[in-house]
């Protein structure tokens, strides 16, 4: 144990022992597909039902999260680590290769046929928060089906609990 200088390496080390998911959230705005993973999702209020996530405004698609009016959160699956490379990928096309279910009545973004349980979310409000800005957003729909989550601890990706 060690108590270490204030800064944001060493507060970002520290956080990396805070266990998390990994979701992969997508968007179309214009015509254009964004998607990214995503570590910051968090359940707000149930009711209404919404749920954060935090854009760093330095990723290329920042602009276009910010006029992103739906997005559909994916949880990552154990045996799909496959996705996060992809949707963490500078330059290229994210989406190419994969089925992609058009939005429709029911979920009105973009969403990754291969995810087991997945929403829609239409952006609430978006909170100013430093170098991110917070997007909440009000779940419209969602699938539920996920059995073993890829989890994120210490820098690495890991296989999680079993339901
Ligand atoms: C485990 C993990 C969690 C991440 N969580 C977030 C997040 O919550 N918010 C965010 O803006 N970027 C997050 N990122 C980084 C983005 O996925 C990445 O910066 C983005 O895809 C880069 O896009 P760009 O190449 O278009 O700039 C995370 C990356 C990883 C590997």
């Amino acid at each position: 144990m060690a108590t270490h200088e204030i800064n944001p390496r060493s507060f970002r080390s520290l956080m990396s022992g805070w266990i998390t998911g990994i979701a992969i959230v997508t968007a179309e705005v214009d015509g254009q597909r964004v998607g990214i993973v995503c570590n910051s999702l968090t359940s707000v209020s149930l009711e209404p039902l919404l749920v954060s996530w935090c854009v760093d405004k330095k990723i290329s698609s920042f602009a276009l999260w910010q006029r992103a009016t739906h997005w559909t959160v994916h949880f990552v699956d154990a045996e799909q680590e496959e996705l996060v490379h992809r949707f963490t990928a500078h330059g290229v096309d994210r989406f190419a290769g994969i089925e992609v279910v058009e939005p429709n009545l029911e979920h009105p973004a973009p969403s990754l046929a291969c995810a087991k349980t997945f929403f829609t979310a239409k952006t609430f409000a978006q909170y100013e928060a430093g170098d991110h800005v917070i997007l909440v957003g009000e779940v419209l729909s969602y699938t539920d089906g996920i059995t073993q989550p890829l989890t994120f601890f210490r820098g690495k990706f890991l296989p999680g609990p079993k339901a």
